[in-house]
């Protein structure tokens, strides 16, 4: 193996030991809240004029199934307002909630401890109302700020190597926003964002008859170079680092290249960009593991083998229709991405039946036309381990899902010898391991937060791990952008048969590992998430989501 990989192999591994969560041990950051210096959660850049986008009138009557099924929604044009509604849909604001003396904003993407460390930015052709350029989106105005104008030069190589109309948008991340409060193991919260943001710009291109498709062939400093962020003067560790670039195109649309041109990235060399980065907070603290892990696995520019799109690799088609929810839960698409929340603790006592279980599981398998999963992120890596708490029709227990067939043998050498194996569903790779009551065990391995064992299941999203990382570093990231996804799709799935659900980052790590009787890092536990009969909150008020713009133009 060459040694820049090697090091940067050993360093990854070494960041993703030394950010565990022990029973009895942490790990390390400030230990308390310096609420004076929390992060503004909202980038601006001072001295440009932002481009208001239209707030959607009306949404699309789409139902539940719209959101997955590109057959289900016709495609619109490119134009100022079809970007706003991408935009407001996928990363808008949803609501503000209030208690006396503290009001914060809520977003269609969840984020951990709600700091949201994710950026968008836009690079679009001219639109009617909007002129060519590289913008950065604003949820809080729901407006583009112009960072670099396009031209017809640019214009026309994105279109000619693309071979079709669309638009580039890329994602970053702002690790001290999570630093502020998670210290070391922020980075894993990042990447776990950039998954759920990914997602949900998915699910709400789909809604316009939109696709997404990660570039994968792209380096991250070719995002820097079409950004300009390396002509931006950042406040000091408070950088945005570029994550992925994608093409947004007509759904359906064949053989879309998944690289920039040589051409496309000498344009974006010469444009000049605009704007100073607004301060977030007025001190820092330095968890330089992050730096070292974030140079470890920034992505290099390369041809992979998986610049097709592989899907399929979970169900074949159509084995199990797709659940449609009873009457009472027919929630529009639209309505189901607006209400998305997460739940805050559960009832203890509300179950769902086996149908509704399977088929929220269903809805994490790539499926070939279905979004999230076809934006092409690589053959699945995480399966998921399931603990069974509240459904009718199964015995409470330890369940696996395995979303990557190639897994299975390793697994099963690998876990304990007593986990049973035994298939529960014919038209699902769902498995019981081992029956019995693991409520307080889910809790216990989830930091102790009841949340993970008074829902109808939780579970730990188990990844291929140490061979991912050997071959590519990068893809460290990649794995916990994969559980990002499934978290938001759970999510939506949730909200679409009236439960509730939360992810949760905070877990014990090799505890889960124990429980499954794993013994190295073949695999690995990243990301935890709970579904169930959600209890509200009375002491929090609502606020409209852009309830702020409209006094503003009052
Ligand atoms: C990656 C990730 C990890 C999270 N971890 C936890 C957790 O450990 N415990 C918890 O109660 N909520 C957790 N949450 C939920 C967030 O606190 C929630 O998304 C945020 O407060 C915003 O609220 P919303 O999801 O209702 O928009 C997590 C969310 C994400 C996306």
């Amino acid at each position: 193996m060459n040694t820049v990989i090697d090091s940067a192999v050993t360093e990854t591994l070494l960041y993703h030991e030394q950010t565990k969560h022990h029973f009895h041990r942490y790990a390390r950051s400030a230990g308390f809240m310096d609420w004076a210096n929390q992060p503004n959660p909202f980038r601006f850049y001072e001295g440009v004029t932002p481009v208001r986008l239209p707030l959607l009138q009306k949404d699309s009557a789409g139902e539940h199934l719209a959101l997955y099924e590109r057959s289900r929604n016709a495609s619109q044009d490119f134009t100022r307002e079809s970007i706003g509604a991408f935009l407001e849909l996928s990363l808008g604001l949803s609501a503000w909630k209030s208690i006396p003396g503290s009001t914060w904003a809520l977003r269609m993407n969840p984020s951990s401890g709600n700091l949201h460390p994710t950026e968008a930015y836009m690079i679009l052709p001219a639109l009617p109302g909007i002129t060519a350029g590289v913008f950065h989106y604003s949820p809080l105005l729901h407006a583009l700020e112009p960072r670099a104008e396009g031209s017809d030069t640019l214009q026309q190589q994105i279109k000619k190597h693309f071979h079709t109309d669309g638009f580039l948008v890329a994602l970053t991340s702002i690790f001290w926003r999570e630093a502020w409060k998670y210290g070391e193991r922020a980075f894993r919260y990042c990447q776990h964002d950039v998954g759920h943001a990914l997602a949900a710009l998915s699910f709400s291109a789909n809604l316009l008859g939109w696709e997404v498709t990660w570039l994968n062939g792209v380096s991250d400093e070719e995002i820097t170079r079409v950004l300009g962020f390396d002509q931006t003067r950042w406040p000091e560790f408070e950088m945005e680092h570029p994550e992925l670039l994608c093409f947004v195109h007509r759904s359906g649309e064949q053989a879309i290249p998944r690289d920039l041109s040589r051409e496309i990235g000498t344009e974006f060399s010469g444009r000049g960009f605009q704007g100073r980065p607004n301060r977030l907070s007025d001190d820092h603290m330095d968890w330089e593991i992050i730096s070292r892990v974030a140079e470890a696995t920034a992505k290099p520019k390369h041809e992979e083998a998986a610049l097709t799109v592989h899907v399929r690799h979970g169900l074949p088609e159509s084995t199990r229709p797709f659940y449609t929810p009873p009457t009472q839960f027919k929630i529009p698409a639209a309505q189901i991405i607006r209400q998305r929340r997460s739940a805050v603790a559960f009832d203890g006592v509300s179950s769902i039946t086996k149908d509704q279980f399977c088929t929220m599981l269903d809805k994490t398998l790539p499926r070939d036309a279905c979004a999230p999963f076809d934006l092409g992120l690589t053959v699945p890596a995480i399966h998921l381990l399931l603990f069974v708490h509240r459904v009718t029709g199964l015995e409470p227990g330890l369940y696996f899902l395995l979303r990557a067939e190639r897994d299975l043998p390793a697994l099963q050498q690998k876990c304990h010898r007593h986990f049973l194996w035994s298939p529960v569903d014919e038209t699902l790779p769902l498995y019981l391991l081992q029956a019995g009551d693991f409520q307080s065990t889910a809790a216990s391995v989830s930091c102790g937060q009841s949340i993970a064992g008074e829902s109808a299941f939780s579970l730990g999203m188990i990844a291929r791990f140490r061979a991912e990382i050997e071959t590519a570093p990068y893809r460290y990231r990649h794995l916990f952008w994969e559980t990002g996804m499934i978290g938001q799709a759970l999510y939506l799935e949730a909200e679409a048969q009236g439960v509730g659900a939360t992810g949760i980052g905070c877990f014990f790590d090799d505890p889960v590992h124990e429980l499954m009787g794993l013994s190295d890092d073949a695999f690995q536990s990243l990301y935890h998430f709970t579904v169930g009969g959600p209890r509200e909150d009375a002491r929090l008020a609502t606020l409209a989501a852009y309830h702020h713009l409209e006094a503003a133009a009052r």
